[in-house]
């Protein structure tokens, strides 16, 4: 006989989230003409924007009251409490983070990750995503 039980409990529930930064792509290891060289236009001494996509993936096991991984409400706070820092911020001035790591999207998302870590306990952050421009992203999971 069939058990009614099933296989896992745990699922992943994932939401995209987006925020509007700018930043300017330069390491103070290189020359000038050395970060022109790596960084091409993203060096532009004024910086220039991205509108970013986050994909959370958050996982747990399903309540047996609610049927959900994660209450929707939390993930929100959470994750915009977070991305409050950086929208409509010039990361590499306005972020304390970013004024001393350079900001690309994979230190982005490794500074996203650590944060999201320590909000969402108990490892329930699974997955990120970052869709730094319709053409590339970059991604990390447990
Ligand atoms: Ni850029």
């Amino acid at each position: 006989m069939l058990s009614k039980k099933p296989i896992m409990n745990r699922t992943v529930l994932y939401k995209i989230f987006e925020f509007s930064s700018a930043h300017r792509l330069s390491s103070d290891k290189l020359t000038s003409e050395e970060n022109w060289d790596i960084y091409d236009k993203c060096n532009n001494i004024n910086g220039h924007g991205h509108d970013y996509y986050l994909e959370v993936g958050i996982t747990g096991d399903i309540d047996p009251e609610t049927g959900m991984t994660i209450e929707l409400e939390e993930m929100d706070i959470k994750v915009n409490a977070l991305l409050q820092q950086l929208n409509y911020k010039h990361l590499n001035k306005e972020v304390p983070y970013f004024k001393t790591t350079i900001s690309t999207g994979e230190n982005i998302i490794q500074f996203l990750w650590n944060e999201l870590d320590k909000s969402f306990t108990n490892q329930q952050l699974y997955y990120l995503k970052l869709w730094e421009t319709n053409n590339n992203y970059f991604e990390l999971k447990r």
